[in-house]
């Protein structure tokens, strides 16, 4: 009712100013017509079902929050722009003069799943990153859901379970299992590999991810704040209504390097050989040759591994972690794609590429850097209508896509967003394309790290195959090289120290 108290104010002082002006002079008139028009720009935004933050805040809502147009590329996402560029870039990625027609038909995949899968998923370029129901309203996750579904991409549950809402749309997921296990939660908080199996047995979810950590939080435990946590999602993950739900900082299931792919492979045995990987923002890269050791010395690998940059977002972080802990996505990625190759492990994991993922140019860059493919949260949260209040927290989103209230909540037209994140994903998955034919390429596979190149000084640039070392495959099993050998040497299987 508050928000609505600018507009009952406008109305009632245009109506008691019309019927005064009706018996006075023309000036009546004049403080009348602005009145009226406003109460009539009120009255739309309440009605209209495209933009969620006016019909929850109307008249205010237009002075707080610009048009989606200049927020997101989501309604348009024209392939042409006028007047050029304005950057002097200190980085980019190198075109051709022999350039390709760009392949306009059906977008690129990339499959996920090595040899002990038996149910291999086509991943799309750019997929909707893990945001739980939770810290995203129903009909926002809904309407990622149809728009994947739209769009033949893969939406990534957060670690807050598989709700109705993300199979209620019939879009691929991938089913992310945190440290709070929600969703196969047993009844002391620890692993219930039944409910798991149950529903990694169900045809929407394609791939299953464990979250190890995230890039704006790494090593804490994920926080649902209490006003959030409404009688749905107590239900859905077990706990007390409105009381604020924080995930423990570390998994249960296992505390060595060696059990973590242990169950890395008990996973994909109880999901019927669907794919199975992990998230990480990666903090040292001996902890991740641990992991490498591991797979080498147990023969297990995961089919893919997804690295967030720490520059990633969140709902409800710690105060001062973000962008602070953990390895930024450009040298995450290139850490875990090294290691890989250094064990000969690189062609059966794939890897998957998260933060600040927004424009076609911002995959192509992550796909020369080591990526197979990339996820999006924020850049989707636009899509589906977010304005960047930076409310997530506070569960008073006015855009109805970071709340529980449901009041704000309905604003948000699951149709039309769907739509939208449809068109999103679609036209930066062609520009990336188009990038590419520009730069010669056919296949993204075919992207090396000679691609992206860097200035580091005025009249001096060096591509990224330059500036950072890339190992040969099998190279640290041969004999690391003596950058890698120190961490190659303390990295153990049985510890992450
Ligand atoms: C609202 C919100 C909720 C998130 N919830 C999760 C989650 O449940 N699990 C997870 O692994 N990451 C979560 N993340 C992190 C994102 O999946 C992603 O890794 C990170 O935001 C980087 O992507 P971006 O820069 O495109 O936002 C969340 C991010 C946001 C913005």
């Amino acid at each position: 009712m508050r928000r609505l108290l600018p507009l009952l104010l406008v109305c009632l002082l245009a109506a008691g100013t019309t019927v005064a002006s009706s018996a006075r002079s023309a000036w009546w008139w004049l403080a009348a017509g602005p009145l009226l028009a406003a109460a009539c720009l009120g009255g739309w935004d309440l009605l209209q079902r495209r933009r969620s933050e006016l019909r929850n805040h109307p008249l205010v809502g237009r002075l707080r929050y610009p048009p989606q147009e200049v927020r997101a590329g989501a309604r348009s996402g024209g392939a042409r722009e006028p007047f050029g560029g304005d950057r002097d870039a200190y980085e980019y990625l190198v075109p051709s003069l022999r350039p390709v027609e760009p392949a306009e038909e059906e977008p690129p995949v990339v499959r996920v799943g090595g040899p002990d899968c038996s149910q291999p998923y086509d991943m799309a370029l750019l997929n909707v990153s893990a945001m739980s129901f939770g810290a995203l309203s129903s009909r926002a996750v809904l309407a990622l859901n149809r728009g994947a579904a739209l769009g033949r991409f893969a939406q990534d549950t957060g670690e807050g379970g598989l709700s109705e809402h993300h199979l209620r749309g019939g879009g691929d997921l991938v089913w992310e299992i945190g440290t709070g296990y929600f969703g196969c939660r047993d009844a002391d908080g620890g692993f219930d590999a039944r409910e798991f199996a149950d529903k990694a047995a169900l045809p929407e979810v394609r791939c299953v991810s464990l979250k190890l950590s995230q890039g704006s939080a790494p090593g804490s435990g994920r926080v649902l704040p209490g006003v959030k946590v409404s009688a749905e999602i107590a239900r859905e993950r077990k706990v007390p209504v409105g009381e604020t739900v924080v995930s423990p900082p570390s998994h249960r299931v296992f505390s060595t390097p060696r059990e973590l792919v242990l169950f890395l492979a008990r996973l994909r045995e109880l999901a019927g050989g669907k794919p199975i990987g992990f998230k990480l923002c990666v903090g040292s890269r001996r902890e991740f040759l641990a992991v490498c050791r591991a797979m080498v010395a147990e023969g297990l690998a995961p089919d893919f591994v997804v690295v967030d940059g720490s520059e990633g977002g969140t709902g409800a972080g710690p105060a001062g972690f973000a962008g602070r802990l953990g390895m930024p996505l450009t040298q995450g990625l290139i850490t875990v794609h090294n290691a890989l190759v250094g064990v000969g492990l690189r062609d059966r994991v794939r890897i998957g590429a998260s933060g600040r993922v927004a424009t076609g140019s911002d995959i192509v860059t992550r796909l020369a850097q080591g990526a197979d493919y990339t996820n999006a949260a924020r850049a989707m949260m636009r899509a589906v209508g977010c304005v960047g209040a930076l409310r997530c927290h506070t569960g008073t989103c006015p855009a109805g896509v970071a709340t529980q209230d449901p009041l704000r909540t309905r604003s948000l037209n699951v149709a039309d967003k769907a739509r939208r994140v449809r068109r999103y994903q679609r036209e930066t998955v062609r520009d990336a394309v188009r990038i590419m034919a520009a730069m010669g390429i056919r296949e993204p596979a075919e992207l090396t790290p000679g691609h992206l190149v860097r200035r580091t000084r005025p009249g001096e640039v060096r591509s990224y195959a330059e500036l950072y070392e890339w190992l040969a495959p099998g190279e640290l099993l041969a004999g690391p090289p003596p950058s890698w050998e120190t961490d190659w040497k303390a990295a153990d299987p049985d510890s992450f120290g």
